[in-house]
């Protein structure tokens, strides 16, 4: 039996492979998929063989990352009640193509994954292999075995001596990606909690140590996706990664929320999104004057579902297929240019412009204006308030 295990060398999943090995006598193949949590990829591959593995992969995610996940989240401005801007929801979905995609070439039973059996990733993970090999077994170690918490998992490691770098007061429950950088678990638990910032943030600083004096950045966008940094063309990757370091200088991006899980409970954590919320609000603001009021408050809805159903596991599904049809469609003329002043935590707009604005100086201003007549208003009132003043007349009736 062949099972390829979904592998980050943290402590959960360097257990599983001795665990695997003991319960099903398998070969375990040790699957990364780096979606750009940078060094804590070094060493995965020695410290996977010497714990059991027979073979180790690195799959680069990286740019399918960017391009399909990341850019159309930003197109459809996807926010999960309101503050979450999905990074581990996105990114679960391509490291789960990927590990069936290896699973298939290597011809294994099954594939491992070490989340737990409380969270979303469990779903987000095992929707995705379903949805590429309904056939492949899934196992997952948390739902099954007898150890119960950390404590439990740490002495299981000790007692087949199993490497483990653990420092247990900044041993928050981390997911990092190009994207993001999540925290939960530990104080965090308790909402009462001011959250240990210094502790916790690694992607930047609070607004408090975050410089005195504002930065700018431009950032042009073409059909609602970000190209180019104060003028400069980039790829995604060299995109995001510097938001993160522009934006996580200047304090921003850290939401600290009380989120509801697909699973029921909810639960408390803190996400680092610097360039992430920087693009967001970049992107917000283009919409404001390039699509139309109608498709603009339609949108609202789309993207509002969109959040959820990502967040729900659901990228590869009928649903999520049309709906980014949908954004895609409205994104052709979000098409210029946006300033944005960063400031202790702060974005600020600072002017933006478009080759395709929708915006009328002419017709805003408080001016003499050829395609607006203001005497148009009164008809338009009149039909408009219809109804306010027949249900107003029928209550006076009634009164008398
Ligand atoms: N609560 C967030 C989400 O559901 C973050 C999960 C982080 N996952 C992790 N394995 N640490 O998307
Ligand atoms: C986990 O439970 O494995 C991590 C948190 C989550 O999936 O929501």
């Amino acid at each position: 039996k062949k099972v390829v295990l979904a592998y980050s060398g943290g402590l959960d999943t360097s257990i599983i492979i001795a665990w695997l090995k003991e319960n099903y006598g398998c070969e375990v193949i040790a699957v990364a998929g780096d979606v750009g949590q940078g060094d804590e990829l070094d060493g995965l591959e020695e410290k996977a063989l010497a714990t059991g593995a027979s073979k180790y992969y690195c799959a680069d995610c990286k740019e399918e990352f960017v391009n399909d996940f990341i850019f159309p989240a930003i197109k459809a401005n996807a926010v999960y009640e309101g503050k979450y801007l999905l990074g581990t929801s996105l990114a679960r979905p391509i490291i789960a193509k990927k590990l069936v995609e290896i699973a298939k070439k290597e011809g294994a039973d099954a594939i491992c994954h070490g989340c737990t059996g409380k969270g979303n990733d469990q779903v987000r993970f095992e929707l995705t292999i379903k949805a590429f090999a309904p056939e492949l077994d899934i196992i997952a170690p948390w739902r099954v075995w007898e150890l119960k918490s950390r404590e439990d998992e740490i002495e299981y490691a000790q007692a087949r001596n199993i490497p483990l770098k653990i420092n247990k007061e900044t041993n928050y429950s981390k997911d990092k990606n190009l994207w993001h950088l999540s925290h939960e678990g530990l104080d965090l638990e308790n909402p009462a909690n001011e959250p240990m910032y210094d502790k916790i943030l690694e992607l930047g600083v609070t607004p408090e140590k975050a410089p005195d004096k504002p930065t700018y950045i431009t950032l042009t966008f073409e059909k609602g996706v970000p190209v180019a940094l104060n003028g400069e063309k980039m790829n995604g990757i060299d995109l995001i990664t510097a938001l993160n370091k522009i934006g996580g200088e200047n304090g921003i991006g850290i939401i600290d929320m009380v989120e509801n899980r697909l699973v029921g409970m909810k639960s408390r954590g803190v996400y680092e999104t610097p360039g992430g919320t920087i693009l967001y609000k970049a992107h917000a603001d283009l919409e404001e004057i390039t699509i139309d009021k109608e498709t603009q408050h339609f949108k609202y809805q789309v993207s509002q579902k969109l959040a959820d159903i990502l967040y729900n596991g659901q990228w590869y599904t009928p649903l999520t297929k049309a709906l980014l049809a949908f954004i895609d469609e409205t994104q052709k003329t979000v098409n210029g240019e946006v300033k944005l002043k960063l400031y202790k935590g702060n974005i600020i707009g600072a002017g933006m412009t478009s080759p395709d604005t929708l915006y009328s100086e002419q017709t805003a201003s408080f001016g003499e204006d050829e395609d607006y007549n203001q005497m148009d208003s009164q008809g338009f009132i009149n039909l408009y308030g219809l109804p306010i003043k027949v249900k107003a007349l029928l209550d006076q009736q009634r009164k008398k």
